[in-house]
């Protein structure tokens, strides 16, 4: 067994909130105990990068989470990875032991979940470092680099047959838009849906429940564009809230007979949970939350929505448990059950990663590629 190095690579570094990455040459430490370091392949950029670059307090940091790549050496201890294997990367990873993973019903693992300090879950460093100087991390993910290090329970072995380049969309954004209606939300047969935000993660639930059968499927997003593909996942109608007299939560009532039986916040904005939840109907309509909000993260709603019988369902990464389940998806997408490609409307070399931010911004693309 070789002692991996320190490895000295390109990585795209943020240096203040709002402010273009800057490419840089980083240090990234061997893995520590139970870590592996992987030479990211592909990573694609999701909202809630530019939601955390954009007013992150924690910098300088490398930001990324959705991603694709090959183990490039194992620290002590790990077992389940070895040289060579392909991974997805893991923003919330599944540790298999502590009271949320072994309850069989949760993805919010004690000692793996969300990482929001920019540090390393085992010991509060850093794994990257310019001059010495630490350069902080994502999610414990930080896949805007070349090479990355992770612990093992934030990656997901997966064949070496599957795309890498497709399946890094299932490292974040499409499988949580999948889960939350399958997993959380469970959408039947026959069922009134509306979405609102039509990215790649509210398109990813029109996917899922178009797949279970949703007789209408009413996308809405302030961007009249976002139209053009998303009848491809199988939005039946779009309504524009800019376009509408009323609030969209009335136009909304008045085309389903009294509120969607499900709804769907995928805009990251707080405000739009109670518009959500308006727009679904008394009785048994249930609003899920997948956003992730850049300001104001308290919401309010009136007592009454809940009174007559609606339910409001937050879920992280679509409630999936990232080790045990995420594979299926995998699998589901090489026998064409799920579609990925679709999402992908840029391919972008690693040099431009900031025109892959402007695009997002712009409101320009689904899904960036970013090929390191
Ligand atoms: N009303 C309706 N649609 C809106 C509004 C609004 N007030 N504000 C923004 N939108 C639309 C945008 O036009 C865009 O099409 O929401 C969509 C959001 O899509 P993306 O920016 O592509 O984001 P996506 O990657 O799909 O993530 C959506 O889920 O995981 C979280 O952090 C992520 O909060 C973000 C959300
Ligand atoms: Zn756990």
């Amino acid at each position: 067994i070789k002692t991996p190095n320190v490895i000295t690579c390109r990585a795209a570094v943020g240096y203040g909130a709002g402010e273009a990455l800057v490419i840089e040459e980083v240090e990234v430490s061997p893995p520590q105990p139970m870590e592996i370091r992987i030479k990211v392949v592909f990573t694609s950029l999701c909202r809630s990068d530019i939601t955390a670059w954009s007013q992150a307090p924690i910098f300088p940091r490398i930001f990324g989470h959705e991603a694709s790549g090959i183990v490039e050496s194992v620290g002590e201890g790990v077992t389940e990875f070895e040289e060579g294997d392909h991974v997805l990367t893991l923003f919330t990873g599944e540790c298999m032991t502590c009271r949320h993973c072994t309850s069989g019903k949760s993805n919010m693992c004690q000692v793996l979940g969300l990482e929001r300090k920019g540090v390393m879950h085992s010991d509060q460093k850093t794994r990257f470092s310019i001059k010495g100087k630490p350069i902080y991390h994502y999610c414990a993910v930080s896949s805007f680099s070349e090479y990355t290090v992770v612990h093992s329970g934030c990656a997901l072995k997966v064949s070496s047959l599957a795309p890498l380049d497709k399946i890094c969309l299932l490292s974040c954004g499409v499988s949580a838009g999948l889960g939350a209606a399958w997993k959380v939300a469970n959408i039947t047969e026959g069922s009134t849906v509306v979405i609102f935000g039509l990215g790649t993660v509210g398109l990813s639930v029109a996917q899922g429940a178009k797949q279970r059968g949703a007789s209408r499927i009413i996308g809405v997003d302030i961007n009249s564009e976002k139209i053009e593909k998303a009848r491809a996942f199988g939005i039946t109608e779009f309504v524009n809230p800019h376009d509408c007299n009323e609030p969209v939560q009335q136009v909304i009532k008045q085309m389903t007979d009294g509120g969607a039986d499900y709804s769907f916040e995928c805009i990251g904005d707080t405000g739009m949970v109670t518009t959500a939840l308006q727009s679904c109907c008394d009785g048994w309509g249930l609003t899920v939350t997948l956003g992730v909000p850049k300001v104001n993260p308290e919401i309010s709603s009136h007592y009454a929505l809940f009174l007559s019988g609606r339910t409001l369902r937050g879920s992280l990464f679509g409630g999936w448990r990232p080790k045990s389940d995420l594979h299926s998806l995998v699998d589901m997408y090489m026998r064409k059950e799920i579609q990925i490609d679709e999402f992908i409307t840029h391919n972008l070399p690693f040099e431009d990663i900031n025109k892959a931010f402007d695009l997002m911004i712009e409101g320009k693309c689904l899904r960036c590629v970013i090929h390191m």
